[in-house]
This record gives structure tokens, C-alpha cells and sequence, in this order.
């Protein structure tokens, strides 16, 4: 059985689908603050299989010892986290706490009932506003420009002084870079709460009426067309990112993958895609800078590739539909 913190949240979702379809038992450990109950009886009815759930915080140590005694955990998928990098500027303590201190806990559980196996989701990110593109695993990590990005680098230091420290660990830090889309059954994907902060659900509650226009923040950035360039990637090829990771827990030490397509998109291609695949107009309206973004970045894929046997299959086409089909889901059903 995997316990799969944050199993609740957007990619978290995504994951346990993939798991349960494998025939891997799951637990849940999510406390709810960015997700929602009936997920969980979402996750079951596409997988047609039932998921273990607790209700509770990964900082509650005598709630993480007693589901290691109830449950016959042999790995831990760590996704619970907050994620939002403006808040993380204005609530820095909420985010270290969180990110930080949360993951301790866990390990702490982990190493007290000899459970030593861990994928943590980690990010882009960490490689910081001065890394040449494409990243490789191989690069040092950088001085992330918000106290996110610094919390997921931080953990990544813990992980690997633990694994130091103690030779049967064995930790796979997934650097995922954007991921976007939803489940192609549409009863799963990303429902931010309040405006989003991120591009695709933005897009997304334009096209469903929810918000009038889509601000492009500059398009005076040294990319083809003037906008940001990201490396998108499909959620369920992030989370059968998971699925093959497993195999590498098999090996004690510290593992690392960049997680993405290898491609970059820009917002102005991802708009005009989005029109183009759903029928749909986004009106949008070039705007100022914003503060803390990066120009362009994508991944060097290879290492997952060739040590993984992983690649993402899914096009931007599926990204943006199955985006579009989940928004329509979300909007009838009120999540
Ligand atoms: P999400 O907010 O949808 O999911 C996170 C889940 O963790 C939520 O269900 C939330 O309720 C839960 N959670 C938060 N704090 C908790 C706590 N203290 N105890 C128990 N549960 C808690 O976010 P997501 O997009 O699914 O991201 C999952 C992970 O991937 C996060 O660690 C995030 O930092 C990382 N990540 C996300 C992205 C992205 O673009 N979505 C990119 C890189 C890395
Ligand atoms: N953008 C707009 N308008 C919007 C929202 C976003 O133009 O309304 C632009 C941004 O300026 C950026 C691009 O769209 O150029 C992508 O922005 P997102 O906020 O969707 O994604 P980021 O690349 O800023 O950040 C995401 C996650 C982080 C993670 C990072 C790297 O939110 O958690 O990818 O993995 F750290």
C-alpha cells in the first residue's frame, strides 16, 4: 500500500487514479484546505476501486503514527503542500510550515515505522532565475525567487541530508514543470479557489464566462513572440510519472527527474491553441510584467527518459481539451 499525502489536491488526484488502476492499494492523508471531500468518491468511480481516506494534517504526528500501525504502508507519494507563489510572499511562515515543517514530520512518522521509500513533488523552480535552459538534473539548485520556491529547495536539502545519514533511505525528487489538463473523463482537474493565480485555469474560466479577459503579463520578453515560454505537461503523464518511479525506490539514495515534455509554449500560443481546439473565443489584453517571472524555461527530459522508461505522451491539444472538458464538469457541479 502507498500513503499518498495530499491525495485530495490536483495532482495528488491524478496519482491515486494511477495507482488504483495499476492494482496498488492507496491511502490518502489530506487535511482539505485546497481540495474537496468528494474527490475521493471521484478518484473511486474512474478507478472503480475503492481509495483508504483520512481527513487530518501530515504535521500530526500521532495521526501519521497511527495510520503506519493501521496500514501496511511500503512508500510514501508526498504531494501535500501549498502552492501558491504570490500568497507565498505574503504568508511566508504558513509556507515553510507547510512545505518545510510538514515534510519533516513526515519523515519523522516514515523513519519511526521504518517506511523509507519516498517520491516527494518537488519543482522547476528550485534551479532558480539563473540556470541556462533546458534544465538538467545535473545543474545546482538556485536561489528560487519566492519563499515557495525556497521551501521546495529546502526540502530537497532535508531529503538528501536524511538519505545521507541513513543508506536504506531511498528518495525520487519529481521536478514537475507546468502541469496543466485534467482527467479525460473529465471528473477530475485543478478548481483553484478564488481567481487563479496560474495561467491554464484562468484561460479556462474566461472561456466558461467566469472572467472576462486573460491578462498576458509582457510581451516584451526575449521569446519568439514576446511572451513567456513554459514547458506544459499533461497531469495524468505527470502522474504515470509517479507510477514509473516506483521502480527506482527499489534502489537506496537519492534520485532526481525533471519532469516535463521538453518543449516550451508560449501564453500567447497557449491562448490562441485554446481557441483553436475548444471553439471557444479568449478575449485578452497585453499587460505589465509580472513581478518574479521568469522568460523561459523548459526541461531536458533524457534522464527520465532512459532511467524511467518515461515520456509524456499527451499532446497540447489533449491538454487543452480535456482542460476545457473538466471546466464544464466543474461549472454544472459546483467545484
Ligand atoms: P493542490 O493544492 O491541488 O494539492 C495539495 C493538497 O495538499 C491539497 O489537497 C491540500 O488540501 C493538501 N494539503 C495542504 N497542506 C496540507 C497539510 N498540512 N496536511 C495535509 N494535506 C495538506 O496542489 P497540486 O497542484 O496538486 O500540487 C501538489 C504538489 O505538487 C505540491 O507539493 C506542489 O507544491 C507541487 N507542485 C505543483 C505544481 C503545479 O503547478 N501544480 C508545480 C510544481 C510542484
Ligand atoms: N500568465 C499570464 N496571465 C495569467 C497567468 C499567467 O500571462 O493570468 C503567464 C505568466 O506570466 C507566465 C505563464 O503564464 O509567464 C505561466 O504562469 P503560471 O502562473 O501558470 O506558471 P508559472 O510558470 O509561473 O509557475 C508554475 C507553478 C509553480 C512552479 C512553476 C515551475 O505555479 O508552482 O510553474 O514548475 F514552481
Amino acid at each position: 500500500m502507498i500513503l499518498l499525502t495530499g491525495g485530495a489536491g490536483y495532482i495528488g488526484s491524478h496519482i491515486a487514479v494511477e495507482l488504483l488502476e495499476m492494482g496498488v492499494e492507496v491511502a490518502i492523508v489530506d487535511n482539505l484546505c485546497n481540495s474537496n471531500r468528494s474527490v475521493i468518491e471521484r478518484i473511486e468511480s474512474i478507478a472503480q476501486r475503492p481509495v483508504v481516506f483520512y481527513e487530518g494534517d501530515i504535521r500530526d504526528a500521532a495521526l501519521l503514527a497511527s495510520i503506519f500501525e493501521m496500514c501496511p504502508i511500503e512508500a510514501v507519494i508526498h504531494c501535500a503542500g501549498l502552492k501558491a507563489v504570490g500568497e507565498s510572499v505574503t504568508m511566508p511562515l504558513a509556507y515553510y510550515d507547510t512545505n518545510v515543517y510538514g515534510s519533516i514530520c513526515l519523515c519523522q512518522a516514515m523513519q519511526k515505522a521504518n517506511v523509507k521509500k519516498l517520491i516527494f513533488s518537488s519543482s522547476a523552480t528550485v534551479y532558480g532565475p539563473d540556470a541556462e535552459v533546458p534544465y538538467l538534473e545535473s545543474m545546482p539548485r538556485g536561489v528560487a525567487t519566492s519563499p515557495y520556491g525556497v521551501s521546495k529547495g529546502m526540502v530537497e536539502k532535508v531529503l538528501e541530508d536524511l538519505g545521507a545519514s541513513d543508506p536504506d533511505w531511498s528518495i525520487v525528487v519529481l521536478r514537475y514543470f507546468n502541469p496543466i489538463g485534467a482527467h479525460p473523463t473529465g471528473l477530475i482537474g485543478e478548481s483553484p479557489q478564488g481567481t487563479p493565480n496560474n495561467l491554464m485555469p484562468f484561460i479556462s474560466q474566461v472561456a466558461a464566462g467566469v472572467l472576462s479577459k486573460v491578462m498576458i503579463f509582457g510581451n516584451d520578453y526575449p521569446t519568439s513572440d514576446g511572451t513567456c515560454v513554459r514547458d506544459y505537461l499533461h497531469v495524468v503523464d505527470l502522474a504515470v510519472g509517479h507510477r514509473a518511479s516506483l521502480r527506482v525506490l527499489d534502489s537506496p539514495g537519492m534520485h532526481y527527474y525533471n519532469l516535463g515534455t521538453g518543449c516550451g509554449t508560449s501564453v500567447l500560443n497557449m491562448v490562441q491553441s485554446f481557441i483553436e481546439v475548444t471553439g471557444v473565443d479568449i478575449p485578452y489584453q497585453f499587460a505589465p510584467r509580472r513581478e518574479g517571472d521568469l522568460a523561459a524555461f523548459w526541461a531536458n527530459v533524457s534522464k527520465a527518459e532512459h532511467e524511467l522508461a518515461w515520456r509524456a505522451e499527451k499532446t497540447l491539444n489533449d491538454m487543452l481539451s480535456d482542460t476545457w472538458r473538466w471546466q464544464q464538469y466543474a461549472i454544472v457541479h459546483g467545484h
